[in-house]
C-alpha cells in the first residue's frame, strides 16, 4: 500500500529519483512523474495501463514557465493564461524539444497547466523540473477526487500519495488548443465555456470527439464505474422506456436534484439538491464511483442542464454510459 501524507520534501525526493507520486489538484488527483525523464514517465503508463497514444499533461508552477516547455505561444494564449492560471484549464501549445516524445505521444504539441492547489504548487516550486500527470486512475476508470480513491486503485503501484483533501472542482481541466493557429476546446472541463468565451471575447470551437487526431485521449468510452449506465432526460422516462429490460435488475439512480420516490434511497445519489452545477461537479466522480460497490446491476442517470459545468458533466456521463 502507498503511504499517505503531506510531506512535500518526501514527495520531492521520490520524484527526483524517478519515482511516482500521486498529487492533489483542484480538479482530480494526478499520478505524477518528472516530465523531463523518460525513465520516470514510462512508469506512469505502466501503472495506469495507459496506451502510449494518449499524451500526458505537464504541470508547472506558474505561467512564466510556459516558454521553457512551449514555443510560438500566441499572445492571446499567454495573456489568457496570465489571467486565469492557476486554474482548471490546460493549454495545448507547440512543444519545446526538451519535452520527451513519450510525454506527448509523439505529437509536436504539449499540454501545459498550472494546477490551483496549495500543496502541489508548493511542490512544483520546490522542484527543478515540471510534472507529467494524468488522472490517478487505472486507464478507462473513474477519476479520483480523494487520496483514498488513489489508494484503493493504485496503492500497490505508487509509493506516496500527497493528501490534499477533496478536490475543490471535481472534474478535469478544460483543454484549450492554441497550437498551429488553433483556438479550440479539446475537452470540456472545470472551467466553463461561457467563462472562457467571456475572457477571450469570442466564440470557441468545441471539438471533443475521439475522431479528432489532435485530441487523442478523448475516448468514446471512459469513466467506467463497473456498472452499466443508462442516461436519459429524466429517471422517470428511463424507467418507462426500459421497463421490460429492468424487470429483474437492481436499479441505482444518479439524479441531478431529486430522489426517485419508488427506489431505495440507499441506492441513489443526488448531485445537487439545490440544482447548483458547481456542486454537482464537485460530487460527480465520488458519486459515480460509489455505484461500483453498491448492490445494483444498472445505474440510471439524468442529463444535467447543458450550460456551465453541466456541459462538462454531460460529456462525462455520455462517455461513462458508452461501452
Ligand atoms: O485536470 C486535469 O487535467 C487532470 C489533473 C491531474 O491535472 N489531468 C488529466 O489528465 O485529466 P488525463 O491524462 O486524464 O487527461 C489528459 C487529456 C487526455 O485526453 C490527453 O489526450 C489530452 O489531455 N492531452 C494531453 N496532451 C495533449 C496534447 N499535446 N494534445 C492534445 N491533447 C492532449
Ligand atoms: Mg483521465
Amino acid at each position: 500500500m502507498a503511504n499517505i501524507g503531506v510531506d512535500i520534501l518526501h514527495a520531492a525526493t521520490l520524484l527526483g529519483n524517478n519515482n511516482l507520486v500521486a498529487i492533489p489538484t483542484e480538479t482530480v488527483y494526478g499520478l505524477a512523474a518528472n516530465a523531463l525523464s523518460e525513465k520516470a514517465v514510462v512508469k506512469i503508463f505502466e501503472a495506469k495501463n495507459r496506451p502510449s497514444f494518449d499524451p500526458l499533461i505537464v504541470h508547472v508552477a506558474d505561467v512564466a514557465q510556459f516558454e521553457k516547455y512551449a514555443q510560438n505561444i500566441p499572445d492571446i494564449a499567454l495573456k489568457l493564461a496570465e489571467e486565469i492560471c492557476p486554474g482548471p484549464v490546460t493549454f495545448v501549445l507547440d512543444k519545446q524539444p526538451i519535452i520527451p516524445h513519450i510525454v506527448t505521444s509523439g505529437h509536436h504539441t504539449v499540454g501545459l497547466r498550472v494546477p490551483n492547489h496549495p500543496l502541489t504548487l508548493q511542490l512544483l516550486q520546490t522542484l527543478n523540473f515540471p510534472l507529467a500527470a494524468p488522472s490517478a486512475n487505472p486507464f478507462g476508470y473513474v477519476s479520483p477526487t480523494m487520496a483514498q480513491h488513489v489508494q484503493d486503485q493504485l496503492g500497490q503501484k505508487v509509493p506516496y500519495i500527497l493528501d490534499g483533501g477533496s478536490c475543490a472542482v471535481g472534474i478535469e481541466s478544460t483543454i484549450l488548443d492554441f497550437s498551429k493557429g488553433n483556438k479550440k476546446v479539446l475537452r470540456l472541463g472545470g472551467m466553463s465555456l461561457e467563462f472562457l468565451e467571456g475572457k477571450l471575447k469570442t466564440k470557441l470551437e468545441v471539438q471533443t470527439s475521439s475522431s479528432n487526431p489532435n485530441a487523442p485521449g478523448m475516448l468514446v468510452s471512459h469513466y467506467n464505474p463497473g456498472k452499466k449506465i443508462f442516461v436519459g432526460e429524466s429517471i422517470n422516462k428511463l424507467l418507462d422506456e426500459h421497463a421490460g429490460e429492468f424487470a429483474d435488475a437492481r436499479i441505482g439512480v444518479l439524479a441531478f436534484r431529486d430522489y426517485q420516490p419508488e427506489i431505495d434511497k440507499k441506492l441513489q445519489r443526488v448531485l445537487s439538491p439545490s440544482g447548483n452545477l458547481t456542486e454537482a461537479a464537485y460530487n460527480f466522480f465520488t458519486m459515480l464511483r460509489a455505484f461500483n460497490t453498491l448492490p445494483v446491476d444498472v445505474v440510471l442517470a439524468e442529463w444535467l442542464p447543458d450550460e456551465g459545468l453541466g456541459r462538462a458533466i454531460n460529456d462525462r456521463l455520455k462517455r461513462a454510459s458508452t461501452n
